[in-house]
């Protein structure tokens, strides 16, 4: 198998590392967008041209007012400070998510990393905050509802591939590898729909932790395995 063209990966546990060192958690997520930092130089350097991380999840809100607006400034300081370097080295920035719940500044701030990176060429990062799967898939499903009421659709033309083009992430392949680091071993309402025929990679480790060799293995991983669609292996075939 060759290497994964897309890595989405759940940066989970920052909360659980942060704890394991008598720390607040929000040095936990500091320490996780360093983690971060170093993922997409590493994934860079392995050649790999898609990486989404899940930084915000649409049920995150209901984490403690003090530590959603720590995530919130954190999202602004990495954009404020990392935007310059991604786009020096090519990388394409995406989000994916509902951006009307943002607050303004972070939409703007989003758009800003978008449009000056939209001609990048090298990676692209997908960010996807506030982001969940079956919003993601409902907001989808009324934007198709919208057009075809204008006559602009015709129902009978929403295949997969049409309605895949409305989601969040139109234009970007499915994700052929899903890490999620801290052994939890589910997928939290992320990417439902492009995760259909992903390969999964669980890791023990915590998120803060998560470095070079950790991704490295997780590809070697995904390259082991055999991936069918629900076909047959291509060696039985013929058999
Ligand atoms: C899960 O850890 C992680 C998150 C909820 C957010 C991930 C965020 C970052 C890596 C930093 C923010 C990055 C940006 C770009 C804003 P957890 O808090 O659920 O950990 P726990 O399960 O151990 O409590």
């Amino acid at each position: 198998m060759p290497k994964p063209t897309h890595i989405a990966i759940i940066m989970d546990g920052n909360g659980r590392w942060a704890k394991a060192r008598g720390l607040p958690r929000v040095a936990g997520h500091r320490a996780g967008v360093e983690a971060l930092r170093q993922a997409v130089r590493n994934a860079g350097d392995f050649g790999i041209p898609f990486l989404t991380v899940y930084a915000f999840s649409s049920e995150n809100w209901s984490r403690p007012a003090s530590e959603v607006s720590d995530l919130m400034g954190l999202l602004r300081l990495f954009i404020r400070r990392d935007l310059a370097e991604l786009h020096h080295n090519g990388v394409k920035v995406r989000a994916i998510g509902d951006r009307v719940g943002l607050e303004p500044d972070i939409r703007a701030m989003i758009e800003e990393a978008e449009n000056l990176t939209a001609g990048n060429t090298a990676m692209t990062l997908v960010i996807a905050f506030n982001y969940g799967g079956r919003d993601e898939i409902a907001r989808a499903a009324k934007k198709i509802a919208s057009a075809a009421e204008k006559g602009l659709l015709s129902p009978d033309a929403v295949t997969p591939d049409a309605f895949g083009a409305f989601l969040d992430t139109g234009g970007i392949p499915d994700p052929d590898l899903v890490i999620r680091t801290s052994g939890e071993q589910r997928l939290s309402n992320f990417m439902l729909w492009q995760a259909a025929y992903s390969e999964f990679v669980f890791l023990p480790c915590y998120w803060p932790d998560f470095g070079r060799e950790h991704l490295s293995e997780a590809i070697d991983t995904f390259m082991g395995r055999e991936r069918r669609y629900g076909g047959v292996a291509a060696r039985d075939a013929a058999s």
